[in-house]
């Protein structure tokens, strides 16, 4: 059931989206509107444009799009009603009546349900005679009965029914539990059978302390290592965070970023609560963003191995991009945290704590990978480590933190701070004229429609397309017109298919009385929201006269006859003498 228009329209006059996306992206003001780095993407350069007249946003980059419901959807990972539901508490409204249980939301709820029983089940499995041996393991990884239930670890037992036997008896179905992949349809027998069995469990629960899902560890050595729940309706890998919940309330806003489930854990139990880990993939611009909000700087605490090293590399680059402070935390002797904060029992965390109060920034870790690169004692060394050390210095925005470097440099090279600047700044100058290049041609491609993923006959009817775009934005900004258009334009007349359809949908909305795009977030997809935006927007500054309004009708119509052209060879006699009877009229 629908949301009613008033409380929408209400909602949204509510909602600044310039303020609710600041508290989750750096924007910056241009002109009228707000710019910053895409969440939703990895970019250098900002294609994240917040409007401020029409209360939405889009993406250049990656053609996200749409009003602040679309947006807290994305960024929240929730489903529409959620979203709205977020949006409401916010703005201190009342949600309206028995409309916002759809079955979407039923369907979350009863996954939530079912994942805190399976959590439930799998602990008390760990303490039973069946999870003797999970335990056994647990406790030779040096994990104390307090940790295990801080975190709720637990035991899934070796049997193919032991948790879908467990849940169908309180209630739960078939579908719920392979949607929820706590089960999953067995290929051999087409019975539905457990999805983790023979492992311990790591339950990964959400800053509302919702359980969305599992990790299961084998305790030998067979692959994989580690099975993780797969994306789910309530559950998005690349956008949580294992142990958030714990890490969030954390004073000190920093985070210690690991790379396992079991790094975490070591690090909680060494005292140290804001620990978190990515789940089994690389770093996400989504989770970076997500971190954010809750840390000023990360600390990165990845395996000192060769991988670990690669990934703390690539975690630097998405992590600056949102402009929180790095530090890296080297682990010694090529050790996993983990391992480290056992391998000397009691003086494990206590060297772990000092490492971690004394570990530098992103930059001085660069800076010394590229310097064990090279022999420094010798003059050719030092060169090639200059050279090197410049370009990652020129790499920087903020012109104070690269005079700190600078002098740094100069000091342990015994070189002239000056050459070092030179060098720097022409270097720094070539980077941002490459970067102004690529800006300039992407934004010539966004400009030319060729890659409209959304509208795909745009590219073979531009002309078409841009009359039809320019007509939907004068429609939707000067509702009052739609009955003069109307009587003008039926919508066979619309060439591309998409185009079509918004207008039908605007139309029909405003002549209904509602607002043509509050509804925006429930009918569409993002994308799809996004291409109304760059719609809305990017013809806000064409004219907007009466005149122009008749240009665009005029465009369209005649486009509609070249269809009529394309489709001769099908046609009836009739219709064909039909079409040279108006050709004809046309004509004089
Ligand atoms: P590691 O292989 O470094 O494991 O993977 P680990 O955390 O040190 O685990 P232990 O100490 O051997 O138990 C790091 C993380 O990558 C994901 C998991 O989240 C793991 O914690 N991973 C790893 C998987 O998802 N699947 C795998 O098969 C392996
Ligand atoms: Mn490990």
């Amino acid at each position: 059931m629908a949301l009613p228009e008033a409380f929408l329209q209400e909602l949204l006059l509510r909602s600044d989206i310039s303020e609710i996306a600041s508290t989750y992206v750096n924007l910056k003001r241009h002109g009228r509107n707000l710019v910053g780095l895409c969440p939703f993407h990895n970019e250098k350069t900002p294609s994240f444009n917040i409007y401020t007249e029409s209360n939405s946003f889009y993406c250049f980059g990656c053609g996200a799009g749409g009003n602040v419901i679309n947006f807290i959807m994305r960024i929240e990972n929730l489903d529409y009603i959620d979203a709205v539901k977020l949006l409401a508490q916010r703005a201190g409204m009342n949600m309206p009546e028995e409309s916002y249980d759809d079955s979407m939301s039923r369907l979350r709820n009863r996954i939530f349900e079912a994942n805190r029983a399976a959590a439930r089940f799998y602990h008390s499995c760990l303490y039973s005679n069946e999870g003797q041996q999970g335990l056994d393991y647990l406790h030779k990884r040096a994990l104390t009965d307090k940790t295990i239930r801080r975190f709720g670890l637990g035991f899934a037992p070796d049997s193919p029914f032991a948790l879908t036997n467990h849940l169908k008896s309180l209630g739960f179905t078939d579908y719920e539990l392979e949607t929820a992949n706590l089960a999953v349809k067995s290929k051999k027998s087409g019975k539905v059978i457990d999805r983790f069995f023979n492992r311990v469990m790591f339950p990964i629960i959400d800053l509302r302390a919702n359980v969305i899902a599992f990790g299961g560890r084998i305790m030998t050595d067979q692959k994989p290592k580690y099975l993780n729940t797969s994306d789910t309706p309530v559950f998005k890998k690349s956008a949580n965070l294992f142990s958030l919940n714990n890490a969030k309330n954390t004073a000190n806003r920093q985070l210690i970023l690991c790379e396992g489930y079991m790094d975490v854990i070591a690090v909680n139990q060494a005292g140290f609560q804001n620990a978190v880990a990515t789940l089994g993939t690389a770093l996400t611009k989504e989770q970076a963003v997500l971190m954010k909000r809750y840390a000023d700087e990360v600390v990165i605490c990845y395996d000192a191995d060769e991988a670990g090293q690669k990934a703390t590399a690539r975690a630097i680059e998405i992590l600056r991009s949102t402009g929180i402070e790095i530090k890296v935390l080297r682990v010694p002797n090529g050790k996993d945290p983990d391992e480290f904060i056992r391998s000397k029992g009691e003086n494990g965390p206590v060297a772990f704590k000092n490492i971690l109060e004394n570990c530098g920034n992103d930059l001085e870790y660069q800076l010394q990978n590229l310097k064990l690169k090279f022999d420094v004692t010798t003059p050719q060394g030092k060169v090639g480590y200059l050279n090197e050390a410049v370009k990652i210095l020129a790499k920087l925005e903020n012109k104070m933190e690269q005079d700190v470097y600078i002098s740094k440099l100069s000091g342990e090279l015994s070189v002239e701070k000056s050459t070092i600047v030179t060098q720097v700044n022409k270097l720094s100058r070539q980077n941002y004229k490459a970067r102004q290049k690529k800006e300039f041609t992407k934004l010539q491609t966004d400009l030319s429609g060729t890659k409209d993923t959304i509208n795909k006959q745009h590219y073979q009817m531009p002309r078409a397309t841009k009359a039809e775009e320019s007509l939907l934005a004068y429609l939707i900004n000067n509702p009052d017109s739609v009955d003069y258009i109307n009587a003008k334009l039926p919508p066979e007349k619309f060439r591309t298919d998409f185009n079509r359809q918004l207008y039908v949908y605007f139309s029909d909305r405003i002549k209904s009385g509602l607002h043509p795009t509050s509804n925006m977030a429930a009918d569409f997809t993002m994308e799809e929201s996004g291409k109304i935006t760059a719609i809305m927007t990017s013809c806000s500054s064409l004219a907007a006269t009466r005149q122009a309004l008749d240009e665009y009708i005029n465009v369209i119509l005649q486009e509609s006859e070249k269809l009529s052209e394309e489709k001769i060879s099908t046609a009836t006699d009739d219709e064909l003498m039909d079409f040279i009877k108006r050709i004809k009229q046309q004509k004089k």
